[in-house]
C-alpha cells in the first residue's frame, strides 16, 4: 500500500465518548503543517462511534473509524489493527483520554523524521518527563516497580528505554513483525520492543490526568502484564534449555559411539564435549538468538565467547562437584544436578548479556 499521508495518528478507544471532540481539536492543532490522518480503533459499548462520526464530519483532517465487535487482543490488538489500516508507515499511537498531550506529537515527529530510528517513545521517565497524571501513589509505585522489573529482565533490548510501558509512541510499522507478536492487554510497546532489537529514541512528556471518563486499567490488566513478561522472557529460555538437553543426549551418544569403535574414554569424552559445544552454539544462533545476531559482534567473536565460556564452565564444574561431595552435604548425583542447573542459568545470562550484546 502506498502512503496516503505522512503520519497516521492511531487512537484506541474503549468508551471515551466525552473525550473525542477535545482530542480531535488538540491533535488537529498540534499537527498543523504535517499531512496526517486520525484512525480511531474502537471497541466501545457506549456512543463513542457516533461521536467520532459526528466530529469527523466537520474535521479539518481525515478521520477514520474502525469499530471492532470482538475486542480481540484488547488495547494491544486495537493498536495492531490500527497499524494494518493506517495510510502511512509512520504510526503514532496515543490514548484517547488526553493523558498523552497531543502537543508532544511535533517533537516525536521531528525526531522520527531524522530517519535513523524505528521508534520514538514518549517517556514519562526520561529527563524532563513526569508521571503526575497517575491517579494515586499506589499507581505510581506499581508503575515504577513494574518498569524497573521489566527493564532488569530485558537489560539489552530496553537499555535505552526508560518507559517501556508507555502507550504513547511513533513507530515505523515496517519494523513491526506482526506474526511474532502476541498482543494481550495494555503493553503493546513492550511486546514490540522485547521481541526484536529496535533502534529507539525517546522524547520526554508530561503524563496528564484524564480529561473525562474512567481508566480501564484493572487487576486483570496487571495479570495480563505478568503473563506477558513471563512469556516474553521464558520463551527464549525454554528454547535454550531444550537445545541444551538435546546437546546432553548427543554428548552421551557420541561417547558411546566412539568407545564402541575403540577410542579411549577420555579422548571420546573430550571429542563429544567439544562437538556438543559447537553444535549447541550453531543451534542457539539459529533458533534462540536469531533476532539479536544483527546488532551483536561478528559471528566468530560470538563463537569465541560462547566456546571459551562453555569450556571454562565445564572445567570449573568438575572441581566444584568434587568440593560439594567432599563437604559431606551432597551426594554426587545431587551435586551434579545442582551445578547443572546453576550452570544452565549462568550460561543463559552470559549468552544474552555478553555473547549477543549489541
Ligand atoms: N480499542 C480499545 N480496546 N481501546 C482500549 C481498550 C480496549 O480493550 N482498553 C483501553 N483502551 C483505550 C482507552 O480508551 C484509552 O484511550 C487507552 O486505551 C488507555 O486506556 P486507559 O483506560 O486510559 O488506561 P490507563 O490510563 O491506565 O493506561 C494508560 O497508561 C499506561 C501507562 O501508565 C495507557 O496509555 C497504557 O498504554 C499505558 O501503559
Ligand atoms: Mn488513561
Amino acid at each position: 500500500m502506498g502512503a496516503t499521508v505522512q503520519l497516521s495518528v492511531i487512537v484506541p478507544t474503549y468508551n471515551e465518548a466525552p473525550n473525542v471532540e477535545e482530542l480531535v481539536r488538540r491533535v488537529t492543532k498540534a499537527i498543523e503543517g504535517i499531512d496526517a490522518e486520525i484512525v480511531f480503533v474502537d471497541d466501545s459499548t457506549d456512543d463513542t462511534p457516533d461521536v467520532v462520526r459526528r466530529v469527523a464530519a466537520s474535521a479539518a483532517i481525515p478521520i477514520r473509524l474502525i469499530h471492532r465487535e470482538a475486542r480481540t487482543g484488547g488495547l494491544g490488538g486495537a493498536v495492531l489493527a490500527g497499524f494494518a489500516a493506517a495510510g502511512s508507515d509512520a504510526c503514532l499511537v496515543i490514548d484517547g483520554d488526553l493523558q498523552h498531550p497531543p502537543e508532544t506529537i511535533p517533537a516525536l515527529y521531528e525526531r522520527f523524521a531524522r530517519g535513523d530510528v524505528d521508534v520514538v517513545i514518549a517517556s514519562r521517565y526520561a529527563g524532563g518527563g513526569t508521571s503526575h497524571g497517575l491517579a494515586d501513589r499506589t499507581r505510581v509505585l506499581v508503575s515504577k516497580t513494574s518498569t524497573a522489573l521489566t527493564r532488569s529482565m530485558f537489560p539489552i533490548k530496553l537499555r535505552d528505554v526508560s518507559d517501556p510501558m508507555t502507550g504513547f509512541f511513533l513507530i515505523d510499522r515496517r519494523s513491526v513483525d506482526q506474526a511474532i507478536l502476541r498482543p494481550r492487554g495494555f503493553k503493546i510497546l513492550l511486546e514490540i520492543l522485547a521481541r526484536r532489537s529496535m533502534r529507539v529514541a525517546e522524547v520526554p512528556f508530561d503524563f496528564a490526568g484524564r480529561h473525562a471518563g474512567e481508566s480501564k486499567a484493572s487487576i486483570r490488566q496487571g495479570l495480563h502484564f505478568l503473563s506477558q513478561l513471563t512469556a516474553l522472557r521464558f520463551g527464549k529460555m525454554s528454547l535454550f534449555a531444550v537445545i541444551g538437553g538435546v546437546g546432553a543426549i548427543a554428548n552421551v551418544a557420541i561417547v558411546w559411539g566412539l568407545t564402541q569403535v575403540g577410542v579411549g574414554y577420555i579422548i571420546a569424552a573430550i571429542i563429544a564435549a567439544e562437538a556438543t559445544i559447537i553444535g549447541n552454539f550453531l543451534l542457539q544462533e539459529r533458533f534462540v538468538f536469531h533476532d539479536m545476531r544483527e546488532s551483536a559482534s561478528a559471528w566468530w567473536l560470538r563463537f569465541a565467547k560462547s566456546f571459551s565460556f562453555n569450556n571454562a564452565e565445564a572445567l570449573v564444574r568438575i572441581p566444584v562437584i568434587a568440593l560439594m561431595v567432599e563437604s559431606g552435604h551432597f551426594s554426587a548425583v545431587v551435586a551434579t544436578a545442582i551445578t547443572l542447573v546453576v550452570a544452565f542459568i549462568v550460561r543463559f545470562v552470559f549468552h544474552s548479556l555478553v555473547v549477543y550484546a549489541p
